[in-house]
Order: structure tokens, then sequence, then C-alpha cells
């Protein structure tokens, strides 16, 4: 596990983007699993700003989602799929037949998932992750207590996740109690995880997931036994 400590919140957002250009470099054509959540936004807005200026190749990426609501359409407002969209597919020009979807509203969620775990192994796993940290260590909706060979699967979100998710919705009421959620052991097969995190209210988990024992209820603790995993944190979230 490498630690890559940055000054703020736009230095992360320029050094996340470095990670991605180093990868895609070495495979255009990765796989990625993405995370939405507002850590890696800045990340993401650093590679559109790359892409737009002709630095960055990011059109032949093979990207798939890393979680849902269950239940919501795409068109909801709450989608992960079309946050997803919005930051990542769209302004990096990535054409939607090279987008493996975990929809939430299948009738059948526990077909997706079984459906969503073929193609990633289909697709030889994983080249790239990008992830933010859940206050209470969960990766993707890995809610604690997840053990590593935890696969795809419909999950109850804790109250902590659903506190935090509020604010994106406007209200613990507007934020739905179950979802899907990519594997842990999808994500810890990874070959190069970029695990985002930023801001004070994040220190207390992101020691544990770093210095901390490796156990089920912190999921991302996980980590510490995954290869080729970059911890970006602004000094908010470390210290120094
Ligand atoms: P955040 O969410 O990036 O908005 O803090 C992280 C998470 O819950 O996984």
């Amino acid at each position: 596990m490498e630690l890559l400590i940055v000054d703020d919140y736009e230095a992360l957002g320029r050094a996340g983007a470095d990670w991605m250009a180093a990868a895609l470099a070495a495979k255009p054509d990765a796989t990625i699993v993405v995370a939405t959540g507002d850590t890696p936004m800045g990340v993401y807005r650093e590679l559109a700003a790359r892409r737009a200026r002709g630095l960055l190749e990011t059109t032949h990426l093979r990207v798939f989602q890393l979680d849902a609501y269950l239940g919501l359409a795409p068109d909801d407002r709450r989608s992960l799929y079309g946050w997803m969209y919005r930051s990542f597919i769209e302004p990096l020009g990535i054409p939607e037949v090279n987008v493996v979807r975990l929809p939430g509203d299948a009738s059948d969620p526990g077909a997706v998932c079984a459906a969503y775990d073929s193609a990633v192994r289909c697709a030889g796993g994983f080249d790239l992750s990008i992830l933010g940290l859940g206050p209470n260590g969960h990766l993707g909706f890995n809610e604690p207590p997840s053990p590593p060979d935890a696969p795809t699967r419909i999950v109850d979100l804790t109250p902590e996740s659903i506190a935090s998710n509020a604010r994106y919705w406007g209200g613990t009421d507007q934020v739905p109690r179950r979802a899907l959620t990519c594997g842990m052991d999808l994500l810890l097969a990874a070959r190069r995880t970029l695990l985002v995190v930023s801001g004070a209210h994040k220190r207390d988990i992101l020691y544990r997931v770093v210095r901390g024992p490796v156990t089920p209820d912190i999921p991302a603790s996980y980590l510490q036994t995954a290869p080729h995993v970059t911890v970006l944190a602004d000094r908010a979230a470390w210290g120094d």
C-alpha cells in the first residue's frame, strides 16, 4: 500500500489524474471500476480538462459501474449510473458500448449480480479501480461486515451510509435503503487501486484502514492485502 499525501483537494485532483494518465499510457483500453461520491469528482474534472486539451486519450476505457441503489430507474435523479455518466463517461467520451452497468432496477437483481460478476471475469478482471472511502469503512456499498470473498450482491445500507448519502439527495428519507454493490472479491483483485480520501472527517477511519487490523468490520482495511494500492489523501484526511 502506497500513501500519497497532497496539500489539498485541488492537488488531489491533479495527483489522481497523474495516476490515471500513467495507467492509460500502459494500457489505453484498461478495464476500470469507478466510484461516485463527492471525493473523486475533482479527479474526474481534471481528467476531463486534460482530455479537452488533447493531453489524454480516455475513449478506449472499458468502464464498470461500482454500485447502484436497488429499485431506481436510470433516469431517477438519485441513480448512481446517472451520476457516473455525467461525471465520468460523458466528459471522458467513453462510448456506452464500453460501459457495463449494474442495473438496480432489474426485475431479478440476484441474476444481474451474477451476470455482472461474469462480465468482469470475461473482461479479465479490473485493471484499475478508483474508490472513495465510506465513513464506516465501506468500499462501494460493501458495508461492514464484509468478508474479502463477498461477491456482487444486494446489501442493506447501514445507518451511517444512509446518513452520509443524505446530503446528495436532500435528506435521509430520500436515500434508498438497499443497494447492489460490486463484490469485495473483484475489488481486491484489481491490478491497481486508487483510494481517494479528503477531509478531516475521514481522518479516523482512514488511519484505521491503513494502520489498523484487517477486519470485515472495516471492509476497506482489506486493501492492505491487495496489489498496487495507492491511498491518495489530502493533509486534512491524513495529517502531517
Ligand atoms: P464521499 O463518499 O466521497 O462522498 O465522501 C465516499 C463513500 O461513501 O464511499
